[in-house]
């Protein structure tokens, strides 16, 4: 559905020197699916959402979405393909002096649409998210997440085929961020809208999305299925920012806590799926263990994370179960 090519922005800096937004990017987002970009603030992110609408145009490469190059197209075909693409806003971005209704009105009325024709449409789109009781509202009116809804209401109002959002829920609280997550699983899953988010909380990507590119620098550093992206962070940036989800490795103080609390060794292993090799080859050592600390949580429906086990047994056996979990072959006790 969007395609991009070897896909460069910069922008000037300082005296006639320029700055690499975005460095180099392809990628590929197959249609009908919820697509995540992560990645520290200043990576490139918001800048490369703006050159799949063609807010900004790329300095080098290309931009396809649904087949079209919006570099070969003219300024009135990038409008039509503008109008195919909605975005939400990380603060929402309504206009306070209309109403509801008004909102999500207007882009049909950008588009010719007539008045009637556009009320009817918003009306719709209102009630899809849920929100026909609020339409005479003003946004002033409402909570964080009923305005996010009438941010996606007029994001859709139009029928897109791809939604983008620019940190959706960075400004919800836990609650109502699952709330508009819900929504928006609704909108890819029912209206078969092609999602294109950006975000720096782990939870939206583990709930919603089936795809992840992880940026640093301007550049795509990592990408691919969520679940093996997360089960084998290759990038530094990727393992920190799974660590920091997962909460699953302990360190600094509270390995130190853990140190005080168990006498025996400490090993941290991987869950990535089957631990029937773990119990196994604990059995064959004759080496028992204790939990002493566990950050296992699901990745689209398979577990991901890790435990730290205390191992209790003869010092020859432990070392010999040490040895096999950090070895080769430690794959068998389901590490990575
Ligand atoms: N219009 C612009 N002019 C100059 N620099 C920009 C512009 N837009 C973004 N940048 C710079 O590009 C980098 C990436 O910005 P952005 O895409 O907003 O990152 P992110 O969304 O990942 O935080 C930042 O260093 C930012 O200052
Ligand atoms: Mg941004």
């Amino acid at each position: 559905m969007i395609e991009l090519h070897d896909v460069t922005k910069t922008f000037p800096q300082g005296k006639g020197g320029e700055f690499r937004a975005v460095d180099a990017v392809t990628l590929h987002v197959p249609r009908g699916s919820v697509y995540g970009i992560v990645g520290h603030s200043g990576a490139g992110k918001s800048t490369l959402l703006r050159l799949i609408n063609h807010l900004e145009a790329p300095t080098s490469g290309r931009v396809l979405v649904d087949g079209q190059d919006l570099g070969a197209l003219g300024e009135r075909g990038r409008r039509a393909v503008r109008q195919s693409i909605g975005m939400v806003f990380q603060q929402f971005n309504l206009f306070r002096s209309r109403t509801v209704l008004g909102n999500v009105a207007y882009p049909l009325r950008v588009a010719g649409a007539s008045r009637a024709a556009a009320r009817e449409r918003a009306a719709e789109v209102l009630k899809f998210v849920g929100l026909d009781g609020h339409a005479r509202r003003y946004p002033e009116q409402l909570s964080g997440g009923q305005r996010q809804r009438v941010g996606i209401a007029r994001a859709l109002a139009t029928s897109p085929g791809v939604l983008l959002c620019d940190e959706a829920t960075s400004a919800l609280d836990p609650q109502t961020t699952g709330e508009v997550l819900g929504l928006l699983r609704r909108v890819n899953r029912e209206l078969g809208v092609t999602i294109v988010l950006i975000t720096h909380e782990m939870e939206v990507v583990r709930t919603l999305c089936d795809r992840v590119a992880v940026m640093a620098g301007g550049a795509v550093v990592e990408s691919g299925d969520v679940y093996d992206v997360f089960s084998r962070p290759q990038h530094p940036v990727t393992e920190a920012f799974v660590r920091s989800a997962l909460h699953d490795v302990p360190e600094g103080a509270a390995l130190e806590r853990l140190r005080a609390r168990h006498a025996g060794r400490l090993v941290t292993v991987p869950v990535t799926g089957d631990t029937t090799g773990l119990s196994r080859l604990l059995r064959e050592h004759a080496v028992d263990f204790t939990i002493a600390h566990a950050g296992v949580g699901d990745v689209h429906d398979r577990p991901l994370g890790s435990v730290t086990l205390e191992l209790r047994g003869a010092e020859a056996d432990v070392d010999a179960v040490v040895a096999r979990l950090s070895g080769p072959d430690r794959t068998t006790a389901g590490a990575r």
